[in-house]
Order: structure tokens, then C-alpha cells, then sequence
């Protein structure tokens, strides 16, 4: 026969509601971070190689898709707007009656073929068969670079559409980001040749 210590049991029970009475009372002392992304990103960022070209959005601190301004203020936030206009701007946007076609030396494929000023020489060099190399198809890497080998900056033979990898030294040498370069002229190119 089990017997039922009604005074412990009672006890037992005042005391327990008593200790979370107290817990809640005084609440947990949890509180939550200030800003709790900037603090990811800052981590994010440390744990990163540098680099000699400038970063990607994506990788830099208050880049990603957050829209201009969003994260950071002040310069950044002015960079960040300057992009969104520059990309206003699509050099591939051309009326069917002014596009114009320019003949590009793909050395190490050793053909020429004709391609047009409408379209990024990564995506015409892909409609020939040819494996070219690629990662982020947004300037925003320099994987699908290439080496305009005709002589001058990269810019005298094709418009970029936003690149942020190279800087004026790199395109000096013509170092070029297929992905986003539109043929402006007739020129000869290594793909694969990264600055
Ligand atoms: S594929 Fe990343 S910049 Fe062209």
C-alpha cells in the first residue's frame, strides 16, 4: 500500500512554483545582439585570403543583396548606388538595326569567328561548342577572364557591363571578364589568362 506523504508532496510543489515565479520575475538576462549580421559578415570576412583585385559584392562587407545604402551608409552606400546606376546602362541593350558585327581571334581555339556587339563574347564563344571557363557570369569574379592580345587597354575592343575584378593596370595589359564584355571592335584573345 503506498502511502502519500501529503505534506512533502505539497512542499515539493509550493517550492517549484516558487523557483519559476522567481525565474520569470527577473527574466532570463537574455538579450539579443545589436546587429547580428553586421557581427556574421565581420567574421565572414576575416576568415577570408586577400586578395590583389578588388572583392565581389558578395564577399565584402555590407555587399550581398542587400539593396544600396541598406547595411552601410556613408561611401560604401554611395558605391553601392553608383553600381545600381551603372547597370541601368546595359551595353548589350542595342536596337536590332545598330547591331554591328566584329570579327575576334580566339587564339587558343585557333579559329575567328564574327560575333555581335549585343551579346557578351563568353556566351558567343559558348555557342561555338567551346568549354569556355566561367563561375559567377556577373563580373563579380575573375574566372571567365581573357587577354585581349591585339595591343592597348581591353576597353579600346569591348564595353564591359559593370566588371568590378579588374582595375585600369589589368586593363591596360587587356585583361578582359568574358562574361560581360560586349565586342566594340575586331581583336585576338587568350581565354583562360587571368591577370
Ligand atoms: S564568370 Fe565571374 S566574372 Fe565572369
Amino acid at each position: 500500500m503506498v502511502e502519500i506523504n501529503f505534506v512533502g508532496l505539497g512542499l515539493g510543489v509550493t517550492l517549484t512554483l516558487l523557483v519559476v515565479a522567481i525565474h520569470y520575475a527577473r527574466g532570463t538576462g537574455w538579450t539579443a545582439t545589436g546587429d547580428i549580421s553586421q557581427e556574421v559578415l565581420e567574421q565572414r570576412a576575416s576568415t577570408l585570403p586577400e586578395t590583389d583585385f578588388p572583392e565581389p559584392m558578395n564577399r565584402s562587407i555590407g555587399g550581398g543583396a542587400a539593396p544600396a545604402g541598406a547595411v552601410t551608409g556613408g561611401e560604401e552606400g554611395a558605391e553601392l548606388e553608383e553600381a545600381g546606376e551603372a547597370e541601368e546602362s546595359d551595353p548589350g541593350d542595342i536596337p536590332e538595326d545598330e547591331i554591328e558585327y566584329f570579327e575576334v581571334e580566339f587564339a587558343k581555339q585557333g579559329e575567328t569567328i564574327e560575333v555581335a556587339n549585343d551579346e557578351p563574347l563568353l556566351d558567343q564563344g559558348e555557342d561555338e561548342g567551346w568549354d569556355l571557363p566561367y563561375a559567377c557570369r556577373q563580373g563579380q569574379c575573375v574566372s571567365c577572364a581573357g587577354q585581349i592580345t591585339s595591343g592597348g587597354n581591353a576597353e579600346d575592343y569591348v564595353e564591359h557591363d559593370n566588371q568590378q575584378m579588374l582595375d585600369d593596370a589589368e586593363l591596360d595589359d587587356g585583361y578582359t571578364l568574358t562574361c560581360v564584355a560586349y565586342p566594340r571592335a575586331d581583336f585576338t584573345i587568350e581565354t583562360g589568362e587571368a591577370p
